[in-house]
Order: C-alpha cells, then structure tokens, then sequence
C-alpha cells in the first residue's frame, strides 16, 4: 500500500467517524422532545466537509478521480446539514440562556440527520 493509499483510506475514517457523529447523534435524541445538543452536528457536518475534500484531492492526484455532480452534491448536501445543525446551535444556546423551551427545535435535528442519511444513500449508490 502507497503513502498516498494510507492518507486516502485515513481521510475516509475520518470521513466516516464525522458522519458517524452526525447520524448517531441524530439517532440518539429522535425520541427526545427538549434539550437537544446540536454540537455533535456541528462538528460532524465541519470533519465531513474537510475530509470530504481531501478525498477528492487524494483521488485526484493518485489517478482515481471522481464524479464531479455526484461531488456537488454531495457539497450541496454537506453545507445544508451544516447550516441546519448551526442554526440549531446557536438558537439553542440563545434559548438555553433565557431558560426558554426549545422543542420547537426538533424540525432543525430531523431535517440535518434526513439530509445525512441521504448523502449517505448518494455516496453508496450513485455509481
Ligand atoms: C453529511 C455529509 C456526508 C456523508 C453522510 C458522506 C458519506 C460518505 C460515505 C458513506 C462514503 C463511503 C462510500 C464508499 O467508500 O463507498 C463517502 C465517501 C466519499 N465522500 Fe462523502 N459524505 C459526506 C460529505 C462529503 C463531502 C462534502 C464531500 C466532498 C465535497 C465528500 C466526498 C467523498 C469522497 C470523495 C468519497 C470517496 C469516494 C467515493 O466513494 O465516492 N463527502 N462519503
């Protein structure tokens, strides 16, 4: 295996423990009705993202390549969690500070782990 390879398949564990933290965490609050914790969200959708270009960088230079569209989408899908999961930080921390409820924050967790799943469902089947 090639220095390269080592890096690729260490940017795809990476790639995997982030999207692990987007989906696990999701999974895990679903049956919650307050108090949710979008950091994990956060940094999962940030490790995805980074990774997710280093992926494409690795492929590029070891001769792989990728399919561009199926790339964008990918982004596109990346930077929507992303900014679901930021919208949610940073709302419940405003909330948290007013002791405030913030069930009203469960559509922000279930469209950020939806749109996950998807992406996972684009990476694994768009071939
Ligand atoms: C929520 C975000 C994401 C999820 C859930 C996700 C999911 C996955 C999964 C499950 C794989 C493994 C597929 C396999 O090895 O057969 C993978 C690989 C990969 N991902 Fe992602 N990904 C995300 C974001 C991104 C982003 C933002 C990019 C690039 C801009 C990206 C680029 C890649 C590349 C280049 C690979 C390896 C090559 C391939 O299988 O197409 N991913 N991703």
């Amino acid at each position: 295996m090639s220095t390269l390879d080592i890096v690729r398949y260490s940017l795809l564990f990476a790639h995997i423990v982030g999207l692990s933290a987007i989906i696990g965490s999701y999974i895990l609050q679903m049956p919650w009705k307050r108090n949710f914790d979008f950091l994990p969200l956060v940094i999962g959708a940030i490790v995805a993202i980074i990774t997710g270009c280093g992926l494409i960088a690795t492929r590029e230079v070891g001769g792989l390549g990728v399919d561009q569209l199926k790339m964008i989408v990918k982004l596109g899908l990346a930077l929507v969690v992303g900014a679901l999961s930021m919208i949610g930080l940073l709302r419940s921390r405003r909330l948290g500070r007013a002791d405030a409820d913030d069930s009203g924050l469960k559509p922000l967790l279930l469209g950020a782990g939806m749109i996950a799943m998807a992406n996972v469902i684009v990476a694994l089947f768009w071939r």
